[in-house]
């Protein structure tokens, strides 16, 4: 199917209609955020799923209920997806983790006014389309991705869900009061998955003892998510998301996209990348 069909124009880009009908998107323009609230922010295929995990572990303090009983997208639901209303976020007691796969400019006035905690995971972009072509031809909610380098025109393009990678970070990284916001890289948390858990729970003000750190890295280590059936998609029926194309915990790691891309693709990427990201400062782990 085509994009006219499958996806709806929200503020200038893509989202997939059958996850986000306009009362979802109406009623995340209207959401009152709580300072102690916890923002998980991707563009998506960065490591979304992973934050999902990590996050609820440091506030339970390696506690694994909930990881062990509640689907990730219950467990942080996105707040622009139809699970927001039926889940009552407003009743939910502090603090709650959300996730959102917004665009900086695209965030409520709640948001700009309340400035809860925001972690922001970016990811090289050349793996982020690695992962997001397989998971469109995977996902009967999306745009099947067509050849690689029609893709890639449209990922260059941000003719995909949640419009153009390199505005998603470049807003994010210019947000203008910063002090609520860790940045954080996918890659940070693949070479140093302890470190990234440490580094995070300081942002959040928990200190966790040295055992309680292994404990959350072990459990959110690829080999163990991809058993963990609230984390692994295996609960998603197969009309959705047939995972028999492509896992959703697909290989869980940095440079795949070297398995996918010709030289061609890649320097067409690589020169793309350099023009749109002339003007931005920040030292990227992949650069
Ligand atoms: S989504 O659809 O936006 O929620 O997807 P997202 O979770 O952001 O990204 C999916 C990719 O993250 C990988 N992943 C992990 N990698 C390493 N370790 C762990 N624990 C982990 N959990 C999720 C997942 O495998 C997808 O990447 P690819 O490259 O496709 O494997």
């Amino acid at each position: 199917m085509s994009e006219k069909e499958l996806y709806a124009v929200y503020k200038g880009i893509y989202v997939p209609r059958d996850l986000h009908p306009p009362e979802s998107l109406k009623y995340y323009e209207d959401f009152v955020f709580r300072e102690d609230d916890i923002l998980i922010v991707t563009f998506p295929k960065s490591g979304t799923t992973w934050m999902q995990e990590i996050v609820p572990l440091i506030v339970s303090e390696g506690d694994l209920t909930p990881v062990h009983t509640v689907p990730n997208w219950d467990r942080v639901p996105w707040l622009e997806e139809h699970r927001a209303i039926i889940l009552n976020l407003e009743q939910k007691p502090s603090p709650r983790i959300f996730a959102t796969h917004y665009q900086y400019d695209m965030m409520n006035k709640s948001f700009f006014k309340v400035k809860p905690r925001v972690i922001y995971v970016m990811r090289n972009p050349k793996d982020v389309f690695t992962s997001s072509y397989h998971y469109y031809g995977m996902a009967s909610y999306m745009v099947n991705p067509g050849t690689t380098d029609e893709f890639l025109e449209k990922f260059l393009d941000g003719k995909i869900m949640f419009g153009s990678w390199f505005d998603h970070v470049k807003g994010w990284l210019n947000a203008k009061d910063q002090d609520h916001i860790s940045y954080i890289a996918y890659e940070d948390l693949i070479l140093d998955l302890k470190g990234s858990i440490s580094k995070i729970s300081q942002f959040l003000g928990k200190s966790l003892s040295e055992e309680v750190t292994e404990k959350i890295a072990y459990h959110c280590t690829f080999k163990v998510m991809k058993q963990n059936k609230m984390s692994n998609y295996s609960l998603v029926p197969v009309e959705f998301m047939d995972q028999k194309k492509s896992e959703f915990l697909r290989k869980g790691i940095i440079g795949d996209w070297k398995n996918l891309l010709t030289v061609a693709q890649a320097e067409r990427f690589d020169a793309a990348y350099k023009d749109k990201m002339r003007d931005v400062k920040f030292k990227f782990i992949w650069d």
